[in-house]
């Protein structure tokens, strides 16, 4: 009886605590870093993986460009960088082409091609559309990250 009593006192804490930090991780969405990744698998090999996530940082630094560029209404630069670095080019066209999971395909594309509009926007000089065309550019890559691992 005693020993149960122990148990339970000694184990009450830590229980507490395992579901107080289940709950923050709820509240702020970590899918990612759960033990269970429920995300879809691209089932990528070694090269084509690397090679995404090269890409993915080249997108990230274009991304940080981009804001920069807006502080210092530099509009015409930062279009440039939209275009080269996250619009559509031959060499994403052909990546995504390859890519057998169809949502993915799609989103890829759907991505890039909102970057060439994110420069025509931005060629407007106007801050506050370029601003919402960048929110809805990066609300592909909030989405893609949501949906797909490599
Ligand atoms: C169509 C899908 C898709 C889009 C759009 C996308 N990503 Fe990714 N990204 C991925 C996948 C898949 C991974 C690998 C994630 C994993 O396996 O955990 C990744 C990984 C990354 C990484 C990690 C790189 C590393 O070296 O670990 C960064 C940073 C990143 N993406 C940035 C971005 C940014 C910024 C954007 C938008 C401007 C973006 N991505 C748009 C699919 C996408």
């Amino acid at each position: 009886m005693n020993k149960i009593l122990i148990l339970t006192l000694t184990l009450t804490p830590l229980l507490t605590h395992m579901s107080a930090t289940a709950a923050q991780d709820d509240t702020i969405g970590l899918t990612a870093h759960n033990i269970f990744d429920n995300r879809t698998s691209l089932g990528l090999s070694a090269k084509i993986k690397h090679r995404q996530l090269v890409n993915m940082r080249a997108q990230m630094a274009a991304t940080q460009a981009i804001i920069g560029l807006l502080a210092e209404e530099k509009f015409e630069k930062a279009a440039k960088i939209s275009r080269a670095k996250l619009g559509l080019t031959d060499e994403m066209k052909q990546i995504y082409g390859l890519s057998k999971n169809e949502d993915f395909k799609k989103l890829g594309l759907d991505f890039h091609n909102s970057a060439d509009e994110l420069a025509t926007t931005l060629q407007s000089k106007d801050l506050k559309k370029s601003l919402q065309a960048l929110r809805n550019t990066m609300g592909y890559c909030v989405q893609c990250h949501n949906k797909f691992r490599q």
